[in-house]
């Protein structure tokens, strides 16, 4: 192999291999592809040569085309040409899987003739989540292996499937006993041969019938579950569409839908998700550093963040004490650390005797401190208090040994003052996961003033081996996400108090694509939290700011949101998912008196304008005073804290979408009403004054 070709052609007696490798992921770059290509023309003319099998070196089959490539000017050869150059061939071709076998990677698995999986392998055509569909025959030969509905599902979903369902689906032929892909292609070729057998060509077995009813409800079922996303319809469509006329035409169809979608925001937005996720744990500063060892984790608090960081750190294998404040309490902690481990084994996600194993040897449930001397990491989930954080870490401080690393979850408050009740402020570290913890992937890291670089570090591999996406984030109220939130929140209960109802704002924000409307979060989450953290600020808030007295009132008069029954919204055995409160109207116009305002109307567009606005401004602040890093940073929180729609790629992205200078003109228009809210922040000025966009700062850095 040479380092401009990444595909190897071997022959082991009569058998040809031709393995791909091209770290990390074998992904089909144009190398590859050339690679691949000639390989298969040299076996076309190896007379000695009667099968050939496709595998890769290192982690993992082809996990789809390189996305890097994408949005660049295409180079031949083209992948759809590669695979029919594949499933051309005269004499039989096996692949032999392992790993993540992904896109344009499952889509060369099926121009092969025969598929055989070591176990362990998982397959999807993730092409969806990028705002794509498979381009290179993937709608086309999948339903003809596995039937239409199967496909429909893999397709319209880009869920992965593991290797024991693709047998079952017949989307692979054989399941191999071993682990190494290359043994197992080539045993399975020489089944293969000695059975005189030559698999088959997809493209030649006939399509299976489309039943324009099944079609139909699909349709309902993906519209639903892909909230606006253009690709997952288009895909149904071509699916559908494509099997109705012969392959050739088909794979045409396919190639049409492809090209436009190339050419859509939405497919811009969400590679530029995929890479702002694996960008933010890359840390410059962070190189050669090296991470502290941990294995013994402590959770102190068992509410709801603390059972939910204890789940999930179980899960990824650590060994857990989590500390509460009486017998009682750590039993119910406990309880519900099991019930999440009982979820996960109901979901096929753990077997009940790992759970078992788990739960009697890696996991404790204690109220005596001194149970975490050994602890290497340390996560506080108390209530939000300073004075109980400050008396937590005070008490660590005595207990815990030299280098544990001492995080706080804490949603809002000054890590610098958490760490300052300590004598070791380096190893203080904020750890703020979102609730719920055994779900959510995301996680700011919250780096404090002293806080040690290696602390730093640990920090980020505790994410990844958590399977959460750590953010670095700096010191200030609510960090990164916590704080936009109370921008785009305060600019919503402006818009109510002026004459909005709660119900358009959640409206106009639900068809923008979030899941929920800022009133829908709000009762979801409980209205005690944001009206304790006003009253904890009120005697230091300016006059000029404007209080969301409805939100007052709610939490005043026991409306707490879904847990009292009653929030924005109505819930009972009527509404279990909420319904508007007809009183609302009177209570709006009653507060709106007492002010002084005189209520007009918000259309839709102006509702989500403002709204937006306020989220990009504020995320122009974060990142002009360095508390994030880098605007996809931004976006990655917004997206996996706040239920942002992917297909927009994150507030930043979506900003120097729009382009800065329109969402800086909104900005000024609306400070004519409201000065002191609406102040535009100096980075968001700069650059809708110079043309430029939020990508663009510190390009050379990222
Ligand atoms: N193209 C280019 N780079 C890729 C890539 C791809 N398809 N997939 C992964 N990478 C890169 C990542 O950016 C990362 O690079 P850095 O180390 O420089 O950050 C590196 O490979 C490792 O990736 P992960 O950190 O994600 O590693 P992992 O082990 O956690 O996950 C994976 C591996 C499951 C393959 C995951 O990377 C993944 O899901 N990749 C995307 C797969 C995908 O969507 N494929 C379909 C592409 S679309 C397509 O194929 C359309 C078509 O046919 C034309
Ligand atoms: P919670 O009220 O559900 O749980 C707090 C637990 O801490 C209680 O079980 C309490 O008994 C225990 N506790 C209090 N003092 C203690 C002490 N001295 N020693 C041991 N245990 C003690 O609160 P929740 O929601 O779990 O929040 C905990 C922290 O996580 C807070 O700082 C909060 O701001 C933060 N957070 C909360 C999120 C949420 O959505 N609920 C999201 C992200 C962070």
């Amino acid at each position: 192999m040479t380092p401009a070709n990444p595909v190897r052609y071997d022959r082991e007696s009569e058998i040809a291999l031709i393995e791909i490798d091209n770290p990390p992921v074998n992904a089909l770059s144009a190398a590859v592809r050339r690679g691949l290509s000639d390989a298969v023309a040299h076996f076309a003319t190896d007379a000695g040569a009667r099968i050939a099998v496709i595998c890769c070196a290192g982690r993992t089959f082809i996990a789809g085309a390189d996305i890097s490539e994408f949005g660049k000017p295409p180079v031949e050869p083209f992948l759809p040409d590669v695979i029919d150059a594949i499933e051309a061939s005269d004499k039989p071709i096996v692949a032999a899987l392992h790993g993540t076998v992904l896109g344009g990677g499952l889509e060369v698995a099926l121009g092969a003739h025969a598929r055989v999986a070591v176990p362990g392998t998982r397959l999807g055509l993730p092409e969806v989540t990028l705002g794509l569909l498979p381009g290179a025959g993937g709608t086309q030969r999948l339903p003809r292996a596995v039937g239409l509905e199967a496909a429909i599902d893999m397709v319209t979903s880009g869920r992965q499937i593991g290797a024991d369902e693709a047998l079952r689906m017949k989307l692979i032929d054989a399941l191999a006993d071993g682990t190494d892909p290359r043994a197992a292609g080539i045993a399975h070729a020489r089944r293969l041969l000695s059975e005189g057998a030559a698999g088959r060509r997809l493209s030649d077995v006939a399509a299976p019938t489309v039943d324009p009813q099944v079609v139909e409800s699909w349709r309902g079922k993906v519209a639903k579950a892909s909230r606006g996303q253009v690709a997952p319809l288009r895909a149904l469509d071509t699916i559908a569409e494509g099997l109705a006329l012969p392959f050739a035409e088909g794979v045409a169809v396919e190639r049409r839908a492809f090209m436009d979608l190339m050419q859509t925001p939405e497919r811009a937005a969400m590679i530029h998700a995929f890479f702002s996720e694996r960008r933010a744990a890359q840390q410059d500063d962070l190189k050669g550093v090296t991470p502290r060892e941990v294995n013994r984790i402590g959770v102190i608090g068992g509410g709801t963040m603390g059972q939910g960081i204890a789940a999930s750190a179980l899960a990824a294998g650590l060994d857990v004490t989590l500390i509460e404040r009486d017998t009682a309490a750590a039993a119910k902690a406990a309880a519900g650390v099991a019930a999440m481990q009982d979820g996960a084994v109901k979901r096929g996600k753990l077997s009940a005797a790992d759970r078992d194993a788990m739960m009697a040897d890696r996991f404790r449930a204690v109220t005596d401190y001194a149970a975490l001397g050994d602890a290497d990491l340390v996560i506080e989930a108390v209530f939000e208090s300073m004075d109980v954080k400050r008396e937590v870490f005070a008490t660590l401080d005595g207990i815990c040994r030299p280098g544990a690393v001492l995080a706080t979850n804490t949603s809002y408050l000054d890590v610098n003052e958490i760490a300052a009740a300590t004598g070791r402020p380096q190893d203080v570290i904020g750890l703020h996961f979102f609730s719920p913890a055994n779900v959510m992937r995301l996680m700011e890291i919250v780096v404090a003033d002293r806080t040690a670089p290696d602390v730093v570090a640990t920090a980020f591999n505790l994410a990844k081996r958590m399977g959460k996406i750590g953010v670095r984030a700096g010191v200030c109220d609510g960090f990164i996400g916590n704080r936009i939130m109370s921008a785009y929140r305060a600019a919503a209960d402006h818009m109510v108090l002026d004459g909005a109802s709660p119900y358009q704002v959640d409206r106009a924000v639900a068809d923008f694509g979030f899941p929920m409307g800022p009133y829908q979060v709000g009762d979801l989450a409980g209205l005690d939290i944001g009206y304790a953290n006003r009253q904890r600020k009120a005697a230091t808030r300016d006059p000029r700011e404007r209080v969301p007295v409805l939100a007052d009132r709610l939490a005043e008069g026991g409306r707490l949101g879904r847990k009292t029954g009653r929030g924005y919204y109505i819930y009972d055995n009527q509404s279990p998912q909420g319904r508007p409160d007809p009183q609302m109207g009177t209570m709006l116009d009653g507060i709106r008196a007492e002010l002084g305002i005189t209520p007009r109307d918000f259309t839709d567009d102006e509702i989500r304008s403002r709204y937006m606005a306020a989220m990009v401004n504020e995320g122009a602040k974060i990142l002009d005073e360095g508390i994030a890093a880098r605007a996809s940073d931004i976006d990655v929180v917004l997206l996996h804290g706040y239920g942002f729609p992917r297909g927009k790629g994150g507030p930043m992205h979506w900003a120097d979408a729009q382009g800065l200078g329109t969402i800086a003109a909104d900005i000024a228009r609306y400070a004519e009403d409201d000065p002191y809210f609406w102040q535009a922040a100096p980075l968001l000025a700069r650059l809708a004054e110079s043309g430029g966009r939020f990508a663009d700062l510190g390009k050379d850095a990222q």
